[in-house]
């Protein structure tokens, strides 16, 4: 079993989005920005927030965090948006999920526009991903092909089987292996004989965010297993949807929870980024 080390990777690219923000500076006489939108105190998003805005000083990019209270308005959430839009010094625009309730999300992302849609969340995006033309790609799934491609992992023709439909993961991550020529399964709530639709993956994608959800008898032998999910075990411990203990000893690949998928997350973000900028001077 190889254990695929997400930490490693994601510094590796971060080394390599460093000197392309460098160069991004020389040529055009001013720093990348990502922008960040928070609002209300979801602790999970705190903990995410703060860790994209420390990735975007680790790379040389300038960072302008918003944290707006979870009383904030439909009216003022969107006129923020508005002038992240307009600000040149501003090539991503970052708002993280989930807004609190009593605000219309979808209305908001599409208030982005697609050219600084670094999250790859709005229509224009996930439509170019489903008619498989270029696109800013949500950056989860975009982080797992990263470590499929840079563990030289061939998709093309396997059965890869994808636990979870959230249009942050499982449908863009879908849709990612589906392009790169793969099989895919799509495994959801109503899903009859989920066991069986995941025995035969030889690629299983975990995002359904239930605490060691998949089994050691749910997976095949040699099977390629990436763990997405970040959950707390009854015991208040981080951990997968994967029972990694007992699956380790089935899979030839799987990635740890934490140091797998999580910090592809933000090595995507940053590259979203960063190629949002490069794309304006092109
Ligand atoms: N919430 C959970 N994952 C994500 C993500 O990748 N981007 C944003 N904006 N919110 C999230």
């Amino acid at each position: 079993m190889t254990l695929i080390d997400g930490k490693k990777i994601a510094a590796d690219i971060k080394g390599e989005l460093r000197e392309r923000a460098v160069a991004f500076e020389e040529r055009c006489g001013k720093k990348i920005g990502l922008a960040v939108v928070l609002v209300g105190q979801d602790p999970a998003s705190q903990v995410y927030v703060k860790n994209k805005i420390k990735g975007c000083s680790e790379i040389g990019i300038r960072s302008f965090s918003h944290y707006l209270p979870d009383t904030a308005t439909q009216a003022e959430v969107l006129q923020l948006i508005t002038e992240l839009a307009k600000d040149e010094n501003v090539h991503g625009i970052l708002v993280q999920l989930p807004l609190p309730k009593h605000l219309d999300a979808k209305m908001l992302l599409a208030a982005i526009p697609p050219q600084k849609d670094v999250d790859g969340f709005g229509a224009e995006n996930i439509g170019k991903l489903a008619l498989n033309e270029t696109s800013t790609v949500a950056c989860t799934p975009l982080g797992v092909m990263e470590l499929l491609k840079r563990y030289d992992i061939s998709v093309k023709g396997k059965c890869a089987v994808v636990l979870g439909r959230s249009n942050i993961v499982g449908r863009p991550m879908a849709m990612l292996l589906l392009n790169a020529d793969a099989t895919v399964t799509v495994c959801h709530s109503a899903t009859e004989n989920i066991r069986e639709e995941c025995k035969r993956a030889d690629i299983l994608i975990a995002a359904v965010g239930k605490p060691k959800f998949v089994t050691a008898d749910m997976v095949k032998p040699d099977a390629v297993v990436i763990d997405v999910g970040i959950n707390r075990d009854e015991c208040g411990n981080l951990c997968g949807d994967v029972d990694f203990e007992a699956v380790r000893n089935v899979a030839s690949y799987i990635t740890p929870v934490p140091g797998g998928v999580g910090p592809m997350t933000i090595a995507m973000l940053l590259s979203n980024t960063v190629k949002a900028a490069e794309r304006l001077f092109r």
